[in-house]
C-alpha cells in the first residue's frame, strides 16, 4: 500500500481534509502529531531471561504486557527480586549485553530508539561527586547537557528552577557529601539525582525506587515533587517509576498501578481499582490497612506462609496471576495499547 487516504487528528481536533499521502509521510504526520501529545509507550509479551551457568536460561519476566502514557504516573510494584529493574531497563533500552529480550516494546505506536534528550532515566543509587555542592552539580551537569548555543546564564536559570521545582534552593550550597563527609540528607541526594534527569524537562521519566531508603516523609515530599512534573509548562509527561513499598498516602499519587511477582503481572490497571480486584479473588484489604501492605503480603512468595486458612503466598499468587489473565483489566490494557498502536505498523 503505498498511498493512503487520511483523515488521521487527535481525537479533540475536527478530522483534517481527506488528502492522498504516501505511507512515509503519513507515518511521519502521525508521528509528529504524537510527539506533540506525548510519549505513549507499549510493551506486548516482553519476556527477559539471563544466563543461568550451565543450565541454560534463566526466565526473570515472562510475558509482561502494558502501557504508559502521557499526563499520567505508572509505577511498578512487587517484592525484591520480582523484575522491577529489570522491566525499567528493558522499556528504556539499558539492558546488559548478556540479557537476552524478545516482545515488541513500542514508543508512539512505533519501534523506535527513544532520541537523546527525550527520556530520563534516575537509578536507584545515586552517583554524584561528593565534593560538590547541589548547586554545582547541577550548574555542571547543565554544561553538559544543553547544547553549546545556549548561554551560561539560561543554563544557570535552568538548572536554579529545576532546584526550585525540587524544593532544593535551601542546600543549594551544601556539598553532596558521602561515607567520609556529611552532606545532603537521603532524600536531598534522591532529589538532587532527580534533578539531574528532568533538567532538559524530558517527556518520558523513568524513576527506579526514587524513595528507596528514605522515611514516609521524605518519600512523600519526592513523589508529590515526580507527581508534579506530570503536567508542568503545558507539557504532558510520561512518568513510569518503580516503587518498593509506598505509603497509603503516596500510594494515592498513583494513576497506574502495575504488580509484579517473579516476572509475572498480578495486576495491571489504575491503582484505586486494585483493591477491588483483590477483593474479588478473596484476599480483601483489612479496613484501616496500607493497601500497598497489603498487597505485597500477599503476593511475597520469598517466604512461603500462610495469608489464609490453609492459603500459602505461593497460592494466593497463582490464584491472581491466573484470575488477571482472563480479566476484564487485562482486556482493557490489550485495547489500549492497540488504539495507541493504530495498526501503524500493519500498513
Ligand atoms: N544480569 C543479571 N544476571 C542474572 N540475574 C539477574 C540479572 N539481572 C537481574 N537478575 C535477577 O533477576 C531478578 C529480578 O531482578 P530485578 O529486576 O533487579 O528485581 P527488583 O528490581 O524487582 O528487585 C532477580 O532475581 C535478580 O537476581
Ligand atoms: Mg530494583
Amino acid at each position: 500500500m503505498n498511498a493512503l487516504l487520511t483523515n488521521y487528528g487527535s481525537s479533540n481536533s475536527s478530522p483534517a481534509p481527506l488528502i492522498m499521502q504516501s505511507k512515509q509521510e503519513f507515518v511521519a504526520t502521525v508521528e509528529e502529531e504524537r510527539k506533540e501529545e506525548g510519549m505513549f509507550l507499549t510493551w506486548e509479551d516482553l519476556q527477559v531471561t539471563v544466563p543461568n551457568g550451565r543450565k541454560g536460561r534463566k526466565p526473570i519476566l515472562k510475558g509482561l504486557t502494558g502501557y504508559a502514557q502521557p499526563g499520567k504516573l505508572l509505577a511498578i510494584m512487587g517484592p525484591s527480586g520480582c523484575g522491577k529493574s529489570t522491566l525499567l531497563d528493558a522499556l528504556a533500552g539499558r539492558l546488559g549485553s548478556n540479557i537476552k529480550q524478545t516482545g515488541k516494546i513500542l514508543i508512539n505506536g512505533l519501534k523506535q530508539e527513544l532520541a537523546y534528550g527525550t527520556s530520563g532515566y534516575v537509578t536507584q543509587d545515586d552517583a554524584m561527586l561528593s565534593c560538590l555542592t547541589a548547586g554545582e552539580t547541577l550548574y555542571y551537569s547543565a554544561e553538559l547537557q544543553f547544547p553549546k548555543s545556549m548561554s551560561i546564564t539560561e543554563k544557570k536559570e535552568r538548572a536554579d528552577a529545576t532546584l526550585r521545582e525540587m524544593g532544593l534552593q535551601d542546600a543549594i550550597n551544601t556539598r553532596v557529601g558521602g561515607w567520609s563527609c556529611k552532606g545532603l540528607s537521603g532524600g536531598q541526594k534522591r532529589r538532587l539525582s532527580i534533578c539531574i534527569e528532568i533538567l532538559t524537562h524530558p517527556r518520558l521519566l523513568f524513576l527506579d525506587e526514587p524513595t528507596s531508603g528514605l522515611d514516609s516523609a521524605a518519600s512523600f515530599h519526592v513523589m508529590t515533587g515526580i507527581a508534579s512534573l506530570i503536567l508542568k509548562d503545558g507539557i504532558q509527561r510520561t512518568i513510569v517509576a518503580s516503587i518498593h513499598q509506598p505509603s497509603s498516602q503516596v500510594f494515592q499519587l498513583f494513576h497506574h498501578l502495575c504488580l509484579l511477582s517473579s516476572g509475572e503481572t498480578v495486576y495491571f490497571g489504575p491503582a484505586s481499582h486494585a483493591n477491588q480486584f483483590f477483593s474479588s479473588n478473596g484476599f480483601p484489604c483489612p479496613p484501616l490497612y496500607n493497601p500497598s501492605d497489603h498487597y505485597l503480603r500477599i503476593i511475597n512468595k520469598d517466604f512461603d506462609q500462610d495469608v489464609d486458612e490453609g492459603i500459602t503466598t505461593e497460592e494466593a499468587t497463582n490464584i491472581l496471576v491466573s484470575s488477571y489473565k482472563s480479566s476484564e483489566y487485562r482486556n482493557h490494557v490489550q485495547n489500549e495499547i492497540a488504539k495507541i498502536t493504530v495498526n501503524l505498523i500493519d500498513l
